[in-house]
């Protein structure tokens, strides 16, 4: 008997209509401190989110593993024995990423300093030979003031420095970067694709980038900074169809629904006075919750719930007793699983790409106004969770998870919103 659409597994890039994934290596290139783990992370965690199987191989932790942590004059090139050992940790690191392509692993980020010709073209040509594509990703600042804040914020605090006084560490890490400037070289273009970041975005030069994934990920290197914000990520106030246990629809707000919004709107307020952006989906619920906010605010089909099709407007006890075949699907593999006529979870976080290419360019606050699925869907990626674990990922209503990006992550807070007036205890601390 064959099976229904809609228990055919959507599994991968394939299934959406896309080649399959290309074996793919972005190598980073610039001297310390220069952002090189951030753009490293947040290339990682943009395409795990998009469903490729990605790592990051960071030569800093194999060589803190296999080395212990190093004054600077390790890493000055004038000392040959210690040049071997730098050398051989970089390839130790390059052959685990290689055996990881060579495996299940789609895409990999080499995090190294790779400052010399001569350590890109030994990148390059191990890579060449495993039939792996290589694209330099080339931080280049030349802002000491960012230089200076990224070397107090990460580079001090590093595992390199555990128990050192700051002052101490500082120092020390200037001298590190002096080494590498001694004999640091930009890529050329004879070495083949790259993309250079200047100034944490402030220019891009682009060199021999081609195909679908190099050119999205120039696009999302377009957008990234790192001026602290916060995204708050809320679900509409409760809705009519919350109520009746009913999915999808367009249903208004209940009074519950409203008046918790009011708690929402009088906390948004107080934190942010008008300075924030307000985003809603095209529905009805979000649409009347930022009324209630009373700020101005900009409606996205992207952020509509996810799309029920032959099941809208059922409860799911409906869908278990009429559609048992879907209901149990859907059981087996919520992640995958495609509602007839409808959407999987996979499916809106494709459609959601946009919406993150805008969180990652807006320097305001954000508060997104949207739905279950939907809010999952971005979670995972700011909190950078597998995203077959967003249908189990607790957004409750009445709930704001507020989030802060850091250097290398998030921190979480989540606060429950009630009618009634603001309690501390009601305050729940969550880092993630
Ligand atoms: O029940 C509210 C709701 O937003 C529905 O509209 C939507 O179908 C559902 O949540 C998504 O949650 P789940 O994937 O757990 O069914």
């Amino acid at each position: 008997m064959s099976q229904p659409d809609t228990l055919k597994p959507t599994s991968d890039a394939t299934s959406l209509g896309l080649a399959p994934p290309p074996k793919l290596a972005f190598a980073m290139v610039g001297l310390p401190a220069r952002g090189k783990t951030f753009i490293a992370r947040k290339i990682a965690r943009y395409l795990s989110w998009l469903g490729h199987s990605t790592r990051v191989f960071n030569v800093g932790s194999y060589r803190r593993a296999q080395l212990g942590r190093q004054h600077h004059s390790f890493f000055d090139p004038r000392n040959e024995a210690y040049v071997v050992a730098r050398r051989d940790v970089a390839l130790a690191a390059l052959d685990d990423m290689l055996a990881y392509l060579g495996g299940n692993g789609d895409i990999a980020i080499y995090d190294a300093t790779n400052s010399t010709r001569e350590r890109r073209a030994l990148v390059r040509t191990r890579c060449f030979a495993q039939g792996v594509e290589v694209v330099f990703v080339e931080s280049i600042c030349n802002d000491q003031t960012i230089v200076e804040t990224n070397i107090r914020a990460t580079k001090a605090r590093s595992p390199d420095y555990e128990g050192v006084p700051e002052e101490d560490a500082v120092r020390d890490f200037r001298l590190r970067i002096a080494h590498y400037e001694s004999e640091y070289e930009e890529v050329g273009e004879d070495e083949g694709p790259f993309i250079k970041v200047i100034d944490v975005g402030r220019k891009m030069t682009l060199h021999r980038i081609q195909g679908y994934l190099p050119a999205r990920v120039v696009h999302f290197l377009l957008n990234l900074h790192i001026q602290p914000r916060s995204v708050w990520l809320t679900r509409h106030g409760e809705s009519t169809f919350n109520v009746l246990g009913r999915i999808g629809g367009d249903a208004p707000l209940s009074d519950a629904g409203r008046a918790c919004t009011h708690d929402l709107a009088r906390i948004a307020r107080g934190r942010f006075g008008s300075r924030v952006q307000v985003w809603t989906s095209t529905l009805r619920r979000t649409i009347e919750t930022a009324e209630i906010l009373g700020l101005p605010f900009r409606s996205w089909r992207a952020l509509d719930e996810i799309d029920a099709g032959a099941c809208d407007g059922m409860t799911y006890a409906e869908i278990a007793e009429e559609m048992p075949h879907e209901f149990e699907a859907r059981k087996a593999d919520k992640f995958r699983y495609r509602y007839p006529r409808g959407e999987s979870y996979q499916d809106v976080i494709q459609r959601l790409e946009p919406v993150i290419f805008e969180l990652e360019r807006e320097r305001e606050p954000v508060i997104v106004i949207g739905h279950q699925a939907v809010l999952r869907a971005l979670y995972a990626y700011m909190m950078d969770r597998p995203p077959r674990e967003c249908p189990t990922i607790s957004i409750p209503l009445h709930t704001i998870v507020e989030l802060e990006p850091t250097a290398y992550g998030c921190d979480e807070r989540r606060i429950d919103l009630a009618p009634a007036p603001l309690d501390p205890k009601r305050f729940r601390q969550n880092v993630g």
